[in-house]
């Protein structure tokens, strides 16, 4: 626990009702933490919210910019000052060339992208006169170069990096911190429709125990697990050629 105020932190997630989220919600609670949960599954949130002391159900849907904004005024109201925010809340759509599907970027780039600045908007204002808290951003190792299927997907969490990175140099000065949370693969819903080998695949539960860790270190990029990330990291820095060459080669079907 990172807060020295008398009453427990309070860490708002989005995208709790299953999943990463869900598990994070639990791990955090479990630490001490007073955790609103926010997803559009409010059935999922209340049985999350029912099996753990610590967790409030706050349903909401991050596309829903106003809703977003009342959201936290209340979860502020209710559990007292956001120590810690998680925007968690993505979705993965996989494209399928040649067939080129413009919704399913019109959609990615409204929950992952759109969704995660709607819930920025009235938290930089908020932290930022109270010159304390963290933002934690969940982006992507696919947000680190092109994958295979990814167009959609791999360009929201690029830019998500971006606006990251952006943001901790401008907020810094207001005393608010930026945290980039990227996972490799991780067993949830999302990845459970996955036909491809997915390498170095943890729990959901690993997962949250890692960024938890990240999180309570004060860390600015949290990403797992470190044999798979920093591989991708490294085949990063080839030129550009070299790397979708190569990274196409090593998951081309044919
Ligand atoms: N699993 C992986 O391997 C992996 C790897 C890297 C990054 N990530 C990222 O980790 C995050 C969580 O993914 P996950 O794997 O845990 O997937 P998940 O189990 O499908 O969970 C996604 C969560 O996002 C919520 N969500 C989706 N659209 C929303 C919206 N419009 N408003 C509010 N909540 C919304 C879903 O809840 P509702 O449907 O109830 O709204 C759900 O709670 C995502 O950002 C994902 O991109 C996952």
């Amino acid at each position: 626990m990172t807060s020295e105020a008398t009453n427990p932190p309070c860490v708002w997630i989005t995208g709790a009702s299953s999943g990463i989220g869900a598990a994070l919600s639990r791990e955090l609670a479990a630490r001490g933490y007073v955790v609103a949960a926010t997803a559009r599954n409010e059935s999922a949130l209340g049985k999350l919210a029912e099996s753990v002391t610590n967790i409030h159900a706050f349903a909401g849907d991050t596309t829903d910019r106003a809703g977003m904004a009342t959201l936290i005024e209340a979860i502020d109201c209710e559990l007292g000052p956001i120590d810690i925010a998680v925007l968690n809340a993505g979705i993965y759509l996989p494209t399928n060339f040649p067939e080129f599907d413009a919704a399913i970027f019109d959609r990615s780039f409204a929950v992952n992208l759109g969704g995660t600045v709607n819930c920025l908007a009235p938290l930089v204002p908020l932290m930022s006169a109270r010159r304390a808290g963290r933002i934690a951003i969940v982006s992507s190792v696919a947000g680190y170069g092109g994958l295979p299927t990814s167009a959609a997907y791999g360009a929201t969490k690029a830019a998500l990096f971006n606006l990251g990175e952006s943001l901790a140099m401008d907020v810094a000065e207001y005393g608010v911190k930026i945290s980039m949370i990227a996972p490799g693969f991780v067993k949830t819903p999302a990845t459970d429709v996955n036909t491809f080998p997915m390498p170095f695949i943890i729990s959901a539960e690993d997962a949250a125990r890692r960024i938890a860790n990240g999180l309570e270190k004060g860390q600015a990029h949290i990403s797992f697990p470190k044999r798979f990330s920093f591989l991708l990291r490294l085949i990063n820095l080839l030129p550009r050629g070299v790397y979708t060459r190569l990274v196409g080669g090593a998951t081309s079907r044919n």
